[in-house]
């Protein structure tokens, strides 16, 4: 039997998974000794094998091939824009990506000014921009606190994940438009989706029956 093989993005999200895989059966020990500097962990008695990735990587690595199945958030789906199956929604990591900045913003954002917005996301603030909204905006890419961006003058608004709200209160800003909403989901190669479709579907199918369980 060939191995299947399931990537992973490392975090919370990771854990989360491997407690959903658990309740249908699909454990992986190895994997969870805290010391361990292992990056491929294996299951031989059900044929699977496990690698815990940046979250980014996860469907460059589905998309290849190198993983028949991911499991990452949809900002980072619709941020790679990879060739890949979208097959199941966890139904955790539940989020929202918002246009967000100071209230004064919202004023130039609605009459399509020539606006800066920074992001993690520069793919998603594209599209919307310039294919939902036709408005032409300079983006401007970071790796991270993003929310620093207006709050020290280098833009006007934001591009970024909002979950509870804490961080955009703590600093002033307010959620101007939504994008979409967020969560995490299982991703399929769309080649292994035919050639292991059985294996596959039999883990999805049990996996959906986890996440109706979780969510009553
Ligand atoms: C994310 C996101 C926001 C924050 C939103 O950042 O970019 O900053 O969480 O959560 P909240 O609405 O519950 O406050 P993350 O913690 O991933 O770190 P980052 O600053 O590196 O993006």
């Amino acid at each position: 039997m060939r191995y299947l093989t399931i990537a992973l993005a490392k975090g919370r999200l990771a854990k989360t998974t491997m407690k959903y895989l658990k309740e249908i059966g699909i454990s992986c020990p190895e994997m969870e000794d805290p010391d361990t500097r292992k990056l491929v962990f294996v299951n031989d008695e059900l044929g699977l094998k496990f690698f815990l990735s940046k979250p980014s990587d996860v469907p460059t690595f589905v998309e290849y091939g190198a993983a028949d199945l991911g499991v990452v958030g949809r900002d980072t789906i619709l941020e790679e824009n990879r060739k890949l199956y979208e097959v199941l929604d966890l139904g955790v990591g539940k989020c929202r990506m918002c246009v967000c900045g100071p209230a004064e913003a919202a004023e130039r954002l609605k009459h399509h000014e020539l606006i800066r917005v920074a992001t993690k996301y520069p793919a998603i603030a594209r599209d919307y921009f310039y294919n939902r909204k036709h408005q032409t905006v300079e983006i401007i890419k970071l790796n991270g606190s993003v929310e620093l961006a207006p709050i020290v003058g280098l833009a006007d608004v934001i591009v970024d994940i909002v979950e509870t709200g804490g961080t955009l209160r703590e600093n002033g800003l307010d959620v101007l438009e939504v994008i979409t909403e967020l969560s995490a989901k299982v991703v399929v190669n769309q080649v292994s989706m035919k050639m292991e479709q059985d294996r596959i579907s039999d883990i999805i199918t049990r996996l959906r029956e986890v996440v109706r369980a979780h969510s009553k």
